[in-house]
């Protein structure tokens, strides 16, 4: 086994570690025992992930004699609903947890929001860690302590800050994600070079190949990379009053297209980022402001892995320009009535600015959809 690799997350008194390494599940007793007091430890999965990898983790936790019990929910993004939030609390509180029984969210980003938001707020909060699943957890909604579940009005609304204790992010488990599932969180990993490491573009422009195909040191290195610049970024912003919103790079558009196309499998989240990543250098490249030669590399590097990088690739759907700019002027990050988008100078030049040219917007929303 290659030797785990550990970076921190600087926050103080809610500073944790986020451990990266191949077969690190086998040994998740080890690592979490920290952590764990007599009360023990309730795991919150999906059916999925409980056929996939409880077994591992389970069988580490008996070994090591933590006691443990699982609340498994039904895989999907349905499952981050209130009712499901609800379902929850009562089984674990009518099962007696403690003040210091401990969360372990193990699964993709549904699982770890909704055990997240849990584990925030039962007993008015609980210890929680993550152990991430799929490479769009184990490289964003792990780590960073945003936490929630969608409400009628939209997605992640409700929802708390709530750092988890501890991140162990298994290179390995990757190797069982179907692998529309793996590029989608592939486009998260390019959108830290995108924001702030035209370095680390390069290197995927690389080792793109070598990340996506098999578990290997690229792969940990790609995971390592993308953590430390959440992390890095996460300490100094944590509740996202302004360097955290570079995270949202090409996600007010993404969120657009999700939200038309419902989120019951036609369209990813990481599929989304992707498409809005590069509307947001079409727009400032169509802005002046960024080298159009930045965007069409972008959509042939993320082309070249299997992303859609247009709107119009997307099957079955017939885009309105004016219900997606609708479904934008909804999004979290609305202030004081306007939209604060993440523009760019080009790759690695991410920035967040309300002038946005709207009609340029409007012109590449349409080469998007529309070609
Ligand atoms: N995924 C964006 C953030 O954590 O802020």
């Amino acid at each position: 086994m290659n030797t785990p690799e550990t970076l921190r997350v600087e926050l103080g008194p809610r500073s944790y570690d986020i451990v990266v390494g191949s077969n690190i599940l086998a040994d998740a007793a080890g690592f979490i025992a920290p952590f764990v007091k007599p009360a023990g430890v309730v795991i919150i999965t999906d059916a999925a992930v409980a056929a996939l990898h409880l077994g591992t983790v389970a069988a580490s936790l008996d070994r090591a004699g933590i006691v443990h019990r699982t609340v498994a929910v039904p895989s999907g993004e349905t499952s981050k609903s209130m009712a499901q939030f609800e379902d929850i609390l009562e089984n674990i509180l009518a099962a007696g947890i403690e003040r210091s029984t401990l969360i372990v969210a193990l699964g993709g980003g549904v699982v770890g929001d909704l055990a997240g938001f849990v584990a925030a707020v039962a007993l008015r909060g609980l210890d929680f860690v993550q152990i991430p699943t799929t490479l769009l957890s184990q490289v964003d909604s792990s780590v960073g302590g945003k936490t929630g579940i969608n409400s009628k009005s939209g997605k992640n609304l409700i929802g708390a800050f709530h750092q988890p204790r501890l991140v162990l992010a298994d290179s390995a488990v990757l190797d069982t994600l179907p692998r529309r599932e793996l590029l989608a969180g592939y486009a998260e990993v390019a959108k830290y070079g995108l924001i702030d490491d035209p370095d680390f573009f390069d290197w995927l422009e690389i080792h793109a190949t070598q990340i996506l195909d098999h578990d290997g040191p690229e792969r940990r290195e790609a995971i390592v990379r993308s953590c430390a610049a959440k992390a890095r970024i996460v300490s100094q912003d944590e509740r996202e009053s302004g360097k955290r919103a570079l995270l949202n790079l090409g996600h007010t558009f993404g969120h657009a297209f999700e939200a038309e196309c419902g989120y019951g499998g036609r369209l990813l989240h990481g599929e989304a980022v992707a498409i809005g990543m590069v509307i947001a250098h079409d727009v400032c490249a169509a802005m002046g402001m960024a080298p159009a030669g930045d965007k069409d590399r972008i959509v042939r590097h993320l082309r070249a892995v299997g992303l859609p990088v247009m709107a119009k690739e997307i099957s079955g759907m017939h885009w309105d320009i004016d219900r997606l700019i609708g479904h934008m002027a909804h999004d979290k990050k609305v202030q004081d009535g306007q939209l604060v988008f993440v523009m760019t100078r080009g790759i690695g030049k991410a920035f967040t600015s309300r002038a946005m040219d709207v009609e340029k917007m409007r012109a590449a929303l349409m080469r998007s959809c529309h070609g």
